[in-house]
């Protein structure tokens, strides 16, 4: 069966990339979470001090970043790397949260990551989750998942989430962050998130992890075999 192309896009927290990662493993799919990658330059940018609102400065660290994926056998997915470091851990930190929003909305930044995804789509078979990956990344892919889910059901799930590493963190920080990312994500000038005119949305707010991958593994078998 011919391979086929999957984005999941929708706003901060409402589980995209685990529904991407399942969706991969079932159908043997390289999956991609971009946000990782923006989160990465994030991480570059903030310790190396780079003004991202100067744009001489972000086109010369730019070109001193490698982003790679690299499998991990002791979980089983594949972890961030940035210039050969493990980075998986660091860049789920509230301070990468805080400022990742704004890095993304960088022009340079955006044709850096963009540029990177579509070479890493050109032989399909690939999930690929984020904010602008069915808009701008994608435009031609066979399947596009526009995921939302109920404010309130997001922050909980990101606060417990977060509170397992960070028993310090409050509910506030959480919803403040989210409300602040959503709203950068879709406000910037460069491809801001929006839905598809062809994506199926789903809304997961009461739905649990199986039910939602049986539906969206129902929507990429139909899709695989109308491809074919
Ligand atoms: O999916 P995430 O929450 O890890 O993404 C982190 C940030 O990266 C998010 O606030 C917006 C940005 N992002 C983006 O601009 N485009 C993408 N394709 C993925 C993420």
């Amino acid at each position: 069966m011919q391979p086929i192309i999957i984005t999941l896009d929708g706003f901060s927290s409402c589980g995209k990339s685990t529904l991407a990662r399942q969706l991969a493993a079932e159908l043997n799919y390289v999956f991609i979470d971009s946000g990782a990658m923006y989160r990465a330059i994030t991480l570059y940018f903030l310790r190396n001090h780079t003004n991202w609102n100067n744009q001489t400065e972000v086109v010369a660290a730019l070109k001193e970043i490698t982003l790679d994926f690299q499998y991990n056998s002791l979980t089983g997915n594949s972890d961030m790397f940035l210039n050969d470091e493990n980075v998986e851990a660091l860049i789920r930190d509230m301070l990468v949260s805080e400022h990742v929003s704004e890095v993304a909305a960088v022009k340079e930044v955006r044709e850096f990551g963009v540029a990177q995804q579509q070479q890493m789509g050109v032989r399909k078979g690939i999930v690929m989750d984020g904010r602008d990956i069915g808009t701008t990344v994608f435009p031609q892919a066979e399947l596009k998942i526009f995921v939302t889910a109920d404010p309130a059901v997001r922050v909980e799930r990101r606060f417990k989430e977060l509170y397992a590493k960070n028993p310090n963190i409050s509910i506030e920080e959480v919803k403040t962050n989210l409300e602040m990312r959503d709203y950068t994500d879709s406000n910037r000038e460069f491809s801001p998130l929006r839905k598809a005119t062809d994506a199926i949305e789903l809304d997961n707010s009461l739905l649990t992890r199986e039910e939602q991958l049986d539906i969206v593994l129902k929507w990429a078998r139909e899709k695989m075999k109308q491809s074919n």
